[in-house]
C-alpha cells in the first residue's frame, strides 16, 4: 500500500475520497447541525500534509444514503462550514463535476473543493460496474492523484471508493493507514480473552458479522437494539423493544455455534425499559425476562453493566462497536458509560468501532485518549475483523 509520502503532490490536484458521513440534527432554528465531528478531525493530518505540499484539493464524500436521488437533507454544506472552520480557509461545496472543475481552476495551491453528495449521482453505488467506471472516468478527469482516507467506506465497492482508485497514481492516506494497522493486528494475534462488545441499532447489519465473529473471539458480550432479538430467541417476551423476528432462527443458530465452540455470549440479565421512545418517559429496571408489555427497552440494566464491565476487565483484548442503549438520552445512557468507563480503565489493548460508539465516548464525556483506538470505520472494522478482504484497501494494493 503506497502512502502520502510516495507521492509528489505539489501543484497537482489531489482527489482524497473521505468518510464524512457525520451525524446530524437539527438546532433551535431548524438548521442542519453536525453533533460529532470525529469523522472530519480525522481527515485534517492528511488534507493538512496536502495543503502544505502546495496541492490542491477536490474532496469526495458522502451522506447518508440517499439512493441516487438529491436530498437537501443529505447536503454536504454543513460538512463545509465545519471544514471550512477547521482547515481556516473556504471550501466551497460544487453541486456537479463541471463546477467542481471551475471552481478547481479558480483555486489557488492549498484551495479546497468538497463534490457535493457524491451519493446523489446513481452511479456512485450502482452493482454494475460499468456505470460505476463511467462516473469514476468522469471523476478522474478532474485530478492528477487519488488519496483513500475514508476508512469508513473502504468495505464499499463504489465507484468514488475503488474504481476511481484503478485510474489515477493512488495511496492511502495516514488514518487509512493507521486504521488498517490496528485491524490488521486485531486479526493477527489479539491478546486473549479476546472481548467483543456488540450493540447499536442497525440490526441485521450487526447479526451478519456475528457468524464470522464467533470462531475468532473469547467473549461476545451483546446489547443495544439487538439484544432484544437474542432475548426473544430465548423464548422471552421482549414487549415493544426493537426485534427482528425473521432473525431469530440465525440467532438460535449463533448461539448453538458458540456453546459448541466453547465460547461466551452475554446477554442482557436486566434491561431499563420505558413506556415510550422520549427522554421523559416513564422508566423501569426489569429482569430480561420480565418486559411488561407495550413497554421497550431503551439501555441494558445496572446488572448487565456491572458483569459486561467484569467481562471486559480481565480480557487482554477488547472491541466494541455500538451503544448499549439509547445514549443520547439520560436515563439510556448508563449502560454505554459502563462499557466506555470500564474498557478506559483497562489496560487490555482497547479498539472502539462504529460512528455511533465514538461519538457516544465524545458525548459522555469519557477520556478519548485511554483508548488505544479509536476508529472512524463501523462496517468497515467489522468487516475487518471478521476476516473479510476489503475492496477499498485492496485496490490499493494492486500494481500503480
Ligand atoms: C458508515 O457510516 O459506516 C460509512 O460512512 C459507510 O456508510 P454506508 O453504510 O451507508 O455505506
Amino acid at each position: 500500500m503506497r502512502s502520502l509520502d510516495d507521492l509528489s503532490v505539489a501543484g497537482s490536484v489531489v482527489i482524497v475520497r473521505v468518510d464524512f458521513n457525520v451525524p446530524l440534527a437539527d438546532d433551535e432554528h431548524g438548521e442542519r447541525v453536525i453533533t460529532d465531528t470525529g469523522r472530519i478531525e480525522a481527515a485534517l493530518p492528511t488534507l493538512d500534509y496536502l495543503r502544505d505540499q502546495g496541492a490542491r484539493l477536490l474532496l469526495l464524500a458522502h451522506l447518508g444514503r440517499p439512493k441516487g436521488e438529491i436530498d437537501p437533507a443529505l447536503s454536504l454544506l454543513p460538512v463545509a462550514r465545519a471544514l471550512s472552520e477547521f482547515l481556516g480557509t473556504p471550501v466551497d461545496v460544487a453541486p456537479t463535476i463541471d463546477e467542481a472543475r471551475d471552481l478547481l481552476e479558480r483555486t489557488g495551491p492549498g484551495g479546497v473543493v468538497l463534490l457535493e453528495n457524491i451519493r446523489f449521482d446513481s452511479r456512485e453505488t450502482s452493482k454494475d460496474q460499468a456505470e460505476r467506471a463511467a462516473l469514476a472516468a468522469e471523476l478522474a478527469t478532474l485530478g492528477d492523484v487519488f488519496v483513500s482516507e475514508g476508512f469508513g467506506v473502504v468495505h464499499r465497492e463504489q465507484a468514488s471508493v475503488t474504481d476511481l482508485a484503478r485510474l489515477l497514481p493512488n495511496a492511502a492516506g495516514r488514518l487509512v493507514h493507521k486504521e488498517a494497522s490496528v485491524f490488521a493486528q486485531l486479526l493477527g494475534e489479539p491478546a486473549r480473552p479476546y472481548a467483543v462488545v456488540l450493540g447499536g441499532s442497525k440490526v441485521s447489519d450487526k447479526l451478519a458479522v456475528i457468524g464470522n465473529l464467533i470462531p475468532r473471539v473469547d467473549r461476545l458480550l451483546i446489547g443495544g437494539g439487538m439484544a432484544f432479538t437474542f432475548l426473544a430467541a430465548q423464548g422471552y417476551s421482549v414487549g415493544a423493544s426493537l426485534l427482528e423476528a425473521d432473525q431469530i432462527p440465525t440467532v438460535e443458530g449463533f448461539l448453538e455455534q458458540a456453546k459448541l465452540r466453547g465460547i461466551e455470549v452475554a446477554l442482557p440479565v436486566d434491561v431499563v425499559v420505558a413506556d415510550r421512545f422520549a427522554a421523559d418517559a416513564d422508566v423501569r429496571v426489569v429482569p430480561a425476562d420480565q418486559i411488561p408489555d407495550g413497554w421497550m427497552g431503551l439501555d441494558i440494566g445496572p446488572e448487565t453493566a456491572r458483569r459486561y464491565a467484569e467481562l471486559i476487565s480481565d480480557a487482554g483484548t477488547v472491541v466494541w462497536n455500538g451503544p448499549m442503549g439509547v445514549f443520547e438520552m439520560e436515563p439510556f445512557a448508563p449502560g454505554t458509560l459502563a462499557v466506555a468507563n470500564a474498557m478506559a480503565a483497562s489496560s487490555a489493548m482497547t479498539v472502539v468501532g462504529g460512528g455511533d460508539s465514538a461519538a457516544a465516548i465524545r458525548t459522555l464525556g469519557v477520556d478519548e485518549s485511554a483508548f488505544d483506538h479509536i476508529s472512524t470505520g463501523g462496517g468497515a472494522s467489522l468487516e475487518f475483523l471478521e476476516g473479510k478482504q476489503l475492496p477499498g484497501l485492496a485496490v490499493l494494493e494492486e500494481e500503480a
